[in-house]
């Protein structure tokens, strides 16, 4: 069955211009972008959206760091589409990401306090559903 995920372009993949960048992975990957919206993000969604990182020490920054700028939301979809964006996207430290993915082939580490990686995708299908629910109220989490 198809599935659907979040996927986040972030403020620094914003800034540098790869949002098309990203929409290409995903598309010619094969997977479906069902629904986008560019958007600055406030920290009632972003504390919602990294819930299970409260408490962390990156919390604050990580939170301060996604609002910014504008972010890319996007709700991809297709079979087994949350583990392979996030196969797309690589580790999350883009300096020992995997050369072929978005992180590995265009992130770095600015030397900042927090890791700026570029992207975010859903890590399983009750985040994916919890994200969508959050950043598209209305969409279905799921596909049909
Ligand atoms: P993401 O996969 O979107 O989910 C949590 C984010 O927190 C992660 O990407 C990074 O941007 C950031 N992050 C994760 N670990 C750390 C860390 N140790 N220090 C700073 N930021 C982090």
């Amino acid at each position: 069955a198809a599935e659907r995920t979040l996927v986040l372009v972030k403020p620094d993949g914003v800034r540098r211009g790869l949002v098309g960048e990203v929409l290409r992975r995903v598309e010619s990957k094969g997977y479906t972008l069902v629904a986008l919206e560019m958007r600055t993000a406030d920290g009632e969604l972003l504390g919602a959206h990294y819930a299970e990182h409260e408490g962390k020490p990156f919390f604050g920054p990580l939170v301060e760091f996604m609002a910014s700028g504008p972010v890319v939301a996007v709700v991809v979809e297709g079979h087994r589409a949350i583990e392979g964006f996030r196969s797309l996207a690589g580790s999350t430290d883009p300096t020992s990401a995997a050369p072929g993915t978005i992180r590995g082939d265009l992130g770095r580490d600015w030397g900042v306090a927090v890791t700026q990686n570029l992207v975010h995708g859903s890590d399983s299908p009750e985040s994916a559903a919890r994200e969508i629910g959050l950043w598209f109220p209305g969409l279905a989490p799921a596909a049909s």
